[in-house]
């Protein structure tokens, strides 16, 4: 008896899973617990055996009608979520519209700037946002105490750690790494604790340098001259270079641009200073440099007219979607 118990399981089991639908299941519940069903038929015929055998398939018997019945429970249960009305597709309604997203202009902007660089040899380099101030001040040839400090508005994290004040950390880290000739540009974003409309306490900019042997002020003039003009896309642009100070570069330069009648500070430059190539073992008598270094923000208001930099932060999709086209 209990072989057959065994196989009416088994074949319970089979009809349950080609069941599909509450009338099915309905058969199949009194095909097997109805009145004249295959189970029911079994309990009558325990009044045939044994004591001894009445017990123990008296217990495999109401075990299997258990497990029967949550079976069946269970594939109820099935059949109501699958047939309910939440999860019916409406095949008729139209498909839902998807929007493709646009790169943000800072980006635009930094991949505008560092295909002119690559197309002049630059490759990028990278650098930590939280820095040494070794990296950042010291090897720069701002120690501490000196003045110079006072222009950067810098977030400390501890005596030695600070969120970088410029990129120009990279120029550091890349020297002491490679070896010269090299052209380095680095586009990442920077600190400096000041908040207004035209300043943000985090923005984004690119440095370049370039130390080879025999490197003069000419080639910084023509090489920065030729990059803006190609990134403002005007051969005619006006540009000056106002002499300026930067304890890491000497002589060092701004360059600014003439903007609506007026010239607007773009970019800070200059040969790199000996002290620093000194700071990361750069024999200065064989090798000179020139770096350079730009706010990504400010070349991008230009370029695409936009008045406030705070446009920038806010992810503002109407503002945002006018760069779809750019990509
Ligand atoms: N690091 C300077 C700044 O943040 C820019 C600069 C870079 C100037 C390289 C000269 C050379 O203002």
């Amino acid at each position: 008896m209990s072989i057959e118990i065994t196989s009416l399981l088994s074949s319970f089991k089979k009809e349950l899973a080609n069941c599909n639908s509450n009338n099915d299941l309905m058969k199949i519940k009194s095909n097997y617990l109805g009145k004249k069903g295959l189970l029911t038929e079994l309990f009558s015929q325990m009044k045939n055996l044994e004591l001894d055998e009445k017990k123990t398939k008296g217990a495999l018997l109401n075990q299997t009608k258990i497990s029967i019945e949550s079976l069946l429970n269970a594939k109820s249960k099935e059949l109501d979520s699958f047939n309910s009305t939440d999860n019916e597709i409406d095949i008729s309604l139209p498909a839902r519209g998807y929007t493709i997203g646009s790169h943000h202009p800072i980006t635009i902007t930094i991949n505008e700037i560092t295909n002119i660089l690559n197309k002049y040899g630059f490759s990028i380099s990278d650098g930590p946002e939280i820095e040494d101030d070794y990296y950042n001040f010291e090897a720069l040839n701002i120690p501490k105490n000196h003045p110079a400090r006072d222009m950067h508005d810098t977030f400390y994290i501890n005596n030695e750690k600070l969120l970088r004040t410029h990129t120009s950390s990279v120029q550091i880290r890349s020297m002491l790494e490679q070896s010269p000739p090299l052209r380095i540009m680095t586009p990442g974003k920077v600190y400096r604790c000041d908040s207004d409309p035209t300043h943000s306490p985090m923005f984004h900019q690119i440095e370049g340098l370039s130390v080879e042997k025999n490197i003069n002020f000419c080639h910084l003039k023509g090489f920065l001259t030729e990059f803006i003009k190609e990134f403002f896309d005007d051969k005619k642009i006006e540009i000056r270079f106002r002499p300026s100070y930067f304890p890491f570069t000497e002589p060092s330069a701004e360059i600014d641009i003439q903007f609506k009648n007026k010239w607007l500070e773009v970019l800070g430059c200059g040969m790199v200073h000996p002290n620093v190539l000194r700071n990361v073992k750069i024999d200065h008598k064989i090798f000179s440099g020139f770096a350079f270094g730009l706010g990504i923000e400010r070349f991008a208001m230009l370029k695409y007219g936009i008045s406030d930099l705070r446009e920038f932060f806010e992810n503002d999709l109407s503002f945002l979607s006018q760069f779809e086209s750019i990509r």
